[in-house]
């Protein structure tokens, strides 16, 4: 046995106008889970705390609450000192109990017409991945779109693409996906962090279901535009000035002798919008001692076609990045752009490693920067943190390069999944929220690494948004200038 002691939100909505926090200290077995320290709570101190659970194994989504601001299941997570225990953030019943039955009532279940029939293997095997939802809505309640938009948010979205998928049940489901807020979503993949049957569902069922709707005609004016940007160009960006590869030639050697090699995938908007921050990477990398290669016809990865349901071309694109990318002869391709990263990784498959720069610099060690007098913070950018997994290395960058270094909790900017040129109030509402963030942080500067949410975090912010391989620049000129200012005393 071990004593614990944790923190649980209360709420009685005959007396209280919020919920409050209590602390408790019980005796619970070693490994204890969550519902375990809830009912030693409840048995030996007060009998009239509320919370759900049912199974006690995972199964029936009932036990669902926060934890240090993460959802998970109460009976699956175990139970740590100093925790603090809340509702999801859904409306409250009462303590940890959340009011789930007008969200569950709302949606679809499956209407077979006609002569029944066992599902193929082939059909069986579509559907399976969205098959497995146990109703826990830890997705609704971290659902970044259902805050801010008309919704009707991540498992009622897979739940739609699930009847899509079933033959049994021929009533047309994209209109409705359409009018419920298909498009609001930034593919953030909240949803999918916080699952825990771990359901796909901005890669499973809401960009399929952009792809039905594509089909029929209704993929949004602005997102059409930029595919057929990409059909005439190769670009999702229209050219406005000299582009990043342009101005660079094909093989870019390091300052000093070679300790790696890798071939650079560029991206539309570092190309032709931040070709300056691009440089910037280079020049870090020269540092580190990479020659880096950049193959000239390369195209855009098709992530905007993907995110927006606009794929018929699509494999033109993958096959061309695949060949001119082999023909290098490298084993890693470089990004730095957070949607390509995520893209190569996902949903390509490749002869050859992608990797995040924060990833090349950190796995293969970068010479330490001067540290730089100013406090910042970093945003995510949710297509490198839960698209990419690439959570650490920017932290190990950042710790070595700036003297004080605040966490701001991750959450999307708003810039993904084609919202912030689709809808752009929605974004900007996002946008806002993050400009909010940043602000309590009290940071002089916001960090990220992705040029969408550089651009759409830079519109919603007085403070400087700067990439961070520009900021490893900067740390390095300054460790110049101070080896120069010494060189110059001892003279
Ligand atoms: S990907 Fe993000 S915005 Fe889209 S449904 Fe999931 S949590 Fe919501
Ligand atoms: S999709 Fe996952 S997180 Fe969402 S309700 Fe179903 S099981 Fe829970
Ligand atoms: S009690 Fe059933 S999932 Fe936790």
């Amino acid at each position: 046995m071990k004593t614990l002691t944790f923190t649980v939100a209360r709420f009685d909505p005959a007396t209280d106008d919020s919920p409050h926090f209590e602390k408790y200290t019980v005796e619970v077995n070693e490994g204890a889970r969550i519902l375990h320290a809830l009912h030693a709570v409840r048995d030996a101190i007060d009998p009239t705390l509320a919370y759900r659970y049912c199974c006690g194994s995972g199964q029936c989504g009932s036990c669902a609450v926060r934890v240090d601001g993460e959802p998970v299941l109460a009976c699956m997570e175990e139970a740590t000192e100093g925790m603090v225990v809340e509702a999801l953030n859904l409306p409250v019943e009462r303590d940890l109990m959340v009011e789930m039955e007008s969200y569950l009532s709302g949606m679809e279940g499956l209407v077979p017409v006609g002569e029944t029939r066992l599902l193929t293997r082939a059909e069986n095997d579509a559907i399976r991945p969205l098959r497995d939802c146990i109703e826990c809505l830890a997705c609704v309640s971290g659902c970044p779109a259902l805050q801010v938009a008309e919704f009707s948010g991540p498992t009622a979205m897979r739940q739609e693409m699930r009847i899509a998928l079933d033959p049994r049940d021929p009533r047309d489901r994209v209109e409705r996906t359409v009018a419920d807020g298909l498009f609001t979503c930034t593919t953030c993949q909240r949803c999918v962090q916080v699952c825990p049957k771990e359901i796909k569902i901005p890669g499973k069922a809401i960009e399929k279901l952009r792809e039905l709707a594509n089909r029929k005609g209704l993929t949004l004016p602005k997102h059409k535009e930029v595919a057929l940007l990409v059909q005439r160009t190769g670009r999702s960006v229209e050219r406005i000035k000299p582009t990043f590869m342009e101005q660079v030639p094909d093989v870019i050697e390091p300052v000093g002798e070679v300790k790696g090699e890798v071939a650079f995938f560029v991206g539309c908007m570092y190309n032709s919008r931040l070709p300056e921050t691009a440089l910037d990477m280079i020049e870090v990398m020269r540092r580190n001692g990479y020659r880096i290669h950049i193959p000239k016809d390369q195209v855009c990865c098709g992530s905007p076609l993907i995110r927006t349901g606009q794929t018929w071309f699509l494999d033109e694109l993958k096959h061309t990045n695949i060949r001119v990318f082999e023909k290098t002869g490298c084993d890693v391709v470089l990004t730095m752009c957070a949607g390509c990263g995520s893209t190569l990784k996902n949903d390509y498959v490749t002869p050859f490693t992608v990797k995040d720069v924060n990833e090349v610099l950190t796995e293969g060690g970068f010479e330490a920067p001067e540290k730089l007098p100013v406090r910042v913070t970093y945003h995510d950018p949710c297509h490198l943190y839960r698209g990419q997994d690439v959570h650490d290395p920017p932290r190990e960058i950042l710790r070595s390069l700036v003297e004080e270094f605040v966490e701001m909790p991750a959450r999307c900017c708003g810039a993904g999944g084609g919202v912030r040129s689709g809808l752009p109030e929605e974004a900007a509402e996002l946008g806002r929220q993050r400009g909010e963030a940043i602000e309590e942080t009290g940071a002089e500067m916001v960090v990220t690494s992705c040029p969408f949410c550089e651009f759409h975090i830079a519109e919603h912010t007085d403070k400087p948004v700067i990439n961070i391989t520009t900021l490893l620049r900067e740390g390095y000129a300054e460790k110049d200038e101070g080896s120069e200012e010494e060189k110059a005393g001892e003279k």
